[in-house]
């Protein structure tokens, strides 16, 4: 037995260690012919048999579920250094038949842009090594490279000008090459909109290889790289976005009330008042379960997490005129800068220096499933009873509400591909997170699809909204030998409403043999069905 074990190992090991790699060595040569200038593969190319391999792949991973040994790994992995060696990438992967996944950020909910569940050979093509940053304050306007986080975006508009800013992620370790082509939300979005709103020319690579900005592109496809969600069109190299006006001073507050403290009501009235409110004013509720003062008793806390654009005595005066109820003081303000505002909203204490979004740092690598709903009407406080019930079920469960209106009520539906406007009152985003890997994950798995199932009397229906950045394949997913419109149709809805129907257009246009494709990409359609859209 053991010999025969010993045996296994060895045949394994002299196999891996005298069989090459066709397909990585094809892969090099072929970037070697295709790009403009040489590329530096010592510190480019990775395959399994390089020391850091590992490190590379789950560097900027979040979802601990889709790094478990079962799940598929890429055959290599290339982290491009300048725009050409994406050209090269494409071209090659095209010519060699390799399936491409793209990372920003590596923030997908579902691993999409570094595990392939459907198709093999694959690779990983890693944009971390592209981040420059220019910010133009005279223009009012930014160049930004798809592997920058939010966070340095964020850092490197405050270093030119304190009263500009941008309106995206709260989390600020997100890339922005996959967090805008989804939208990108954030605390200023009752104000200015989403990132995506404020997107006014980008340089992606297409299909082909080529490099296009929005004047070669076409606005179509401008379009659907603003909504439409990564992976699909093209690869973004750059945006440019436009920048916002914030204040010298904004002010900050956290304000928990547990069940006991009245959260139910307080929560019920948030509903009506939140998505109305000034637009200068975003309060979000986070809904976690937590200890109670009772000894061994479990209760719900809301934590109201809010960013004023404007001082704490005016904030004061909004709030004791609109929802007097949360009970704020001037004790629970904080007057600070906006970037410190960023700092704070996304989690970090209240003295850490602004330097920290230049670090790239994730809030850490867990097990978690996610899944997203708009709510279009105010959930009534018996219904709010008993979800408390099913939510004290679950171990380490979170909901994120996140008021909408303002500017969100001001854009049409199909402005961008995002589509969830005007009558929507708050998204939720549920979350359900463990940390002793696979052992429980079916347990927790049933929990949220259960929990989900529970809310769709709350939902919007006709169809169930979701929002396409908090990526579900549960929604459904595509079948690469059966590439049905129709099948796609349903989860396709949920994320863009009707923009699903000019996403496919323009997909079968810019790229018909389907090379961007993913488990939940926007599929072209085949040329016998093209009627199906005519009507
Ligand atoms: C902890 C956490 C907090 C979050 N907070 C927010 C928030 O506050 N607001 C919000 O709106 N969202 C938030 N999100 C969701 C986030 O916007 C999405 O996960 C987003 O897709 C992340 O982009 P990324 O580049 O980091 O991810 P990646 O995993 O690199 O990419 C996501 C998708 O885009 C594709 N893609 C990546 N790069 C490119 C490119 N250059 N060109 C084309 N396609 C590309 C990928 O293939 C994949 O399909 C959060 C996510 C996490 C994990
Ligand atoms: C990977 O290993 C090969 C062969 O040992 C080596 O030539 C190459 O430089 C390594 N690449 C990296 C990125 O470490
Ligand atoms: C909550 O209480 C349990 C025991 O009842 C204890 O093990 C746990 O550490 C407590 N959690 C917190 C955050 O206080
Ligand atoms: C939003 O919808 C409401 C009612 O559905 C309507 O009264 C209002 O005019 C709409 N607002 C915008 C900006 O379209
Ligand atoms: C089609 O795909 C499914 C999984 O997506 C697979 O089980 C099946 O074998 C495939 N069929 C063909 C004919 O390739």
């Amino acid at each position: 037995m053991a010999l025969e074990l010993v045996i296994s190992v060895f045949v394994l090991l002299s196999v891996s260690s005298t069989s090459s790699f066709p397909i990585q060595e094809s892969f090099i040569s072929c970037l070697g012919a295709h790009s403009q200038n040489p590329i530096p593969f010592s510190i480019s190319f990775y395959t399994p048999k390089n020391a850091s391999f590992t490190s590379v792949f789950e560097s900027t991973a979040q979802n601990l579920r889709y790094l478990s040994p079962s799940m598929p790994k890429p055959d290599f992995i290339f982290t491009p250094l300048e725009d050409s060696h994406v050209q090269a990438a494409v071209i090659c992967a095209k010519i060699l038949k390799v399936h491409m996944r793209v990372r920003s950020g590596g923030h997908d909910y579902e691993g999409l842009s570094y595990v392939s569940l459907i198709e093999k050979p694959f690779m990983v093509l890693d944009l971390a090594k592209l981040r420059a940053i220019h910010v133009d304050i005279e223009q009012n306007t930014a160049w930004i490279q798809a592997g920058a986080t939010i966070g340095e975006v964020y850092y490197r508009i405050s270093e030119k000008s304190q009263v500009h800013g941008f309106p995206a992620g709260i989390c600020t370790s997100l890339g922005v090459g996959g967090h805008i082509t989804g939208g990108a939300y954030g605390s200023m979005m009752r104000k200015y909109g989403l990132g995506a709103d404020n997107v006014i020319n980008a340089r992606i690579v297409d299909a082909d290889g080529k490099i296009l900005d929005r004047a070669a592109m076409g606005e179509d496809l401008f379009w659907a790289i603003r909504g439409g969600g990564g992976g699909s069109f093209g690869i973004i190299l750059w945006w440019q976005i436009k920048l916002v006006q914030v204040p010298p001073a904004v002010t900050v507050f956290t304000v928990t009330k547990t069940l006991e403290q009245d959260a139910t009501n307080i929560l019920y009235k948030w509903q009506q008042v939140a998505p109305n409110l000034d637009e200068n004013l975003f309060i979000r509720v986070l809904i976690q379960v937590t200890n109670s003062s009772v000894a061994g008793k479990k209760t719900v806390s809301t934590s109201y997490n809010a960013l004023f654009l404007g001082g704490a005595d005016s904030l004061l005066q909004v709030m004791k005129r609109s929802f007097p109820e949360l009970g704020l003081t001037k004790n629970d303000c904080l007057e600070t800068s906006w970037i410190k505002s960023v700092v704070y909203m996304a989690g970090y204490p209240v003295t850490t220096p602004p330097e920290i979004l230049l670090q790239g740092k994730s809030s850490g690598k867990i097990y978690f499933k996610a899944k997203s709903d708009f709510v279009r009407q105010v959930i009534p406080r018996v219904s709010l009873n008993s979800l408390w019930k099913r939510f004290l079920q679950e171990d380490g469960p979170l909901m994120i509400w996140n008021p909408y209106g303002g500017m969100m009520s001001k854009i049409p539906e199909s402005s961008i591909p995002f589509p969830h406007r005007n009558g929507t009152l708050f998204k939720i985003q549920y979350l359900t997170a463990w940390f002793d890997g696979e052992q429980s994950m079916e347990k927790h798995m049933n929990w949220i699809r259960r929990f989900y199932y529970s809310m769709a009397p709350s939902a919007s229906s006709f169809p169930r909204e979701a929002y396409v950045n908090y990526r579900d394949l549960d929604l459904g997913m595509n079948q690469l030998n059966k590439t049905s419109f129709l099948w796609s149709r349903i989860w396709g809805s949920k994320y863009y409403k009707d923009n699903f129907i000019r996403l496919v257009k323009v997909k079968s246009k810019v790229d018909p043999s389907n090379f961007f494709r993913h488990e939940q990409s926007i599929p072209p359609l085949p040329i016998r069905k093209k009627n199906e859209l005519d009507n």
